[in-house]
């Protein structure tokens, strides 16, 4: 898969290490920033991953903060986007199952890279169950814009 990542200086370590797990597993990475520890404003580059998603340039975006609350509030603005803040494996697994998420927001400062990393392929694996969360899905998207 094609899969963007993004992040502020508070999420640099952990989306570096995203990068490198992601790579390892096959998947073909874009990465939209930051690239240094310099303090940065997050919707800079978190709009840049969701923007790559939703024009279909990448299928998936990883975007990484502090607490992953900010990347995720600014993809979640993005048409096309449905952007999940996951901290266990639970959600993580659910989120694909139920909201088809198309973007995963993570916290440097919340969560060990260990669990992060769990997350990210749980994720990245698991497919969308469709049938009776599509209509969910269909009302979700149907509020963008308002
Ligand atoms: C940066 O200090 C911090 O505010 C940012 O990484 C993020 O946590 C925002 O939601």
């Amino acid at each position: 898969m094609k899969i963007a990542v993004a992040c502020d200086h508070g999420g640099l370590e952990l989306k570096n290490a995203i990068s490198k797990f992601i790579t390892d597993l096959g998947h073909e990475v874009e990465d939209f920033g930051t690239y240094t520890n310099d303090s940065v404003d997050y919707p800079d580059y978190a709009s840049k991953a969701a923007l790559a998603v939703a024009s279909g340039q990448v299928e998936r975006g990883i975007v990484v903060c502090g607490t992953g609350i900010g990347v995720s509030i600014v993809a979640n603005k993005i048409k096309g986007i449905r952007c999940a803040l996951a901290h266990d494996t639970f959600s993580a697994r659910a989120t694909r199952e139920h909201n088809d998420t198309n973007m995963l927001a993570l916290g440097q400062r919340v969560i060990g890279e260990g669990l992060a990393l769990d997350i990210v392929k749980l994720w990245l694996e698991t497919e969308f169950a469709g049938e009776r969360h599509m209509q969910r899905i269909e009302k979700m998207m149907s509020y963008e814009g308002e």
